[in-house]
């Protein structure tokens, strides 16, 4: 392991985490520019923007609502609402294919997960209320991974919702130790699992730490979701993983429609182009709103070079 992920992976994900430093970096006009090179703008006139503008080259989208760690029930009310516009917005677009073009991405963290009184209870209904608005507005939803603190309850929220959406999607982390066998369950089940490393700092007690052994535990986990009853969609930019991609699928089988990519906004975006242009499913993940820094932060601890184009934008400044 390289010094960045030994030390300054961790200090910036905790960094992620305090209040402090968000305040500080939500005031700077220059960290707003930096963020608009991962973030497709506030408003979601803006989200639908970039939508058009990714639909018209091919690819699908999965639009996320910045927020994470709701604190009050009312940030929680506010974040069902700026979803529900959010899907009056795409109806117009949506169509019918057996792979929809258009889906969201929700954080049950932003739904009161974590509120201290009945958080599993109100995140569920919440989350309940986002998919019958996708169901009707024919947009699929998928519900994102968090911190490890989070999966059990996660994990039993989709289980739940499965029940009445069966499209309804979820998000597994191949740094886990326990996502191989969260794969073959629920492969099994023959849902839609979007497969990605995981982007939070974990404990070595519950997960991979070394890279080579994440990116070895992923492509296990994928060779689970290939072989079984589900959909997967493979969310790397990793170049190693996505060229594994087409022995998979011909080995279980799988034609374009029975899998996708996926890659976040303006990361690899030629890669994306390639592997759309070459008559693949490519979805990008697009988030957008006012709570961008958990999201920012998170992306640039997964590159250094993200960290350096960072400093090197507060460095011209002065
Ligand atoms: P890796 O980090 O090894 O990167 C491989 C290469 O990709 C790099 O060398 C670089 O070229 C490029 N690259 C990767 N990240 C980059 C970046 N930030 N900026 C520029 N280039 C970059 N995580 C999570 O914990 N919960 C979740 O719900 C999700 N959801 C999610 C959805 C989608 C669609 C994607 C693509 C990813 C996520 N993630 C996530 C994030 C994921 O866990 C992981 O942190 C990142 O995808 C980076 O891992 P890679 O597999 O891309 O490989």
């Amino acid at each position: 392991m390289g010094i960045f992920d030994r030390v300054a992976r961790p200090a910036i994900l905790a960094a992620s985490r305090s209040q402090r430093l968000r305040a500080t970096a939500e005031r700077l006009p220059v960290t707003r520019r930096v963020v608009d090179r991962f973030v497709a703008g506030e408003t979601v006139p803006e989200a639908l923007d970039v939508t058009a503008t990714l639909r018209s080259s091919g690819r699908m989208v999965t639009i996320d609502y910045l927020g994470e760690d709701t604190t009050s029930k009312e940030d929680a009310d506010h974040t069902v609402e700026a979803y529900l516009a959010l899907l009056d917005g795409l109806k117009d677009t949506a169509d019918g294919s057996k792979v929809r073009p258009l889906e969201v991405s929700l954080k049950l963290s932003a739904l009161g997960q974590a509120l201290p009184r009945d958080g599993e209870k109100i995140a569920l209904e919440n989350a309940h209320t986002i998919c019958a608005g996708a169901r009707d507005a024919g947009v699929w939803v998928t519900v994102d991974a968090e911190d490890h603190t989070t999966t059990d309850s996660t994990l039993s929220i989709v289980r739940d919702l499965r029940t009445e959406f069966d499209w309804l999607g979820t998000v597994l982390q191949a740094y886990l130790k326990r996502t191989r066998a969260d794969c073959a369950e629920f492969a099994a089940a023959g849902a839609r699992i979007r497969l990605c490393k995981g982007a939070y700092d974990e404990p070595a007690s519950v997960a991979y730490r070394d890279p080579d052994e994440v990116t070895d535990s992923y492509l296990t986990c994928l060779r689970i979701l290939m072989a079984g009853r589900g959909y997967p969609m493979v969310a790397s930019h990793d170049p190693e993983i996505i060229a594994a991609v087409p022995s998979l699928a011909r080995e279980y089988n799988r034609g374009v429609d029975d899998f996708e990519y996926q890659m976040l906004y303006n990361i690899r975006d030629g890669e994306q182009r390639r592997l759309a242009d070459a008559g693949n499913h490519v979805r990008v993940y697009v988030p957008f709103g006012y709570e961008w820094y958990g999201y920012f932060v998170r992306r640039l601890a997964e590159r250094p070079a993200n960290l350096t184009f960072f400093l090197r934008a507060l460095a011209e400044r002065r």
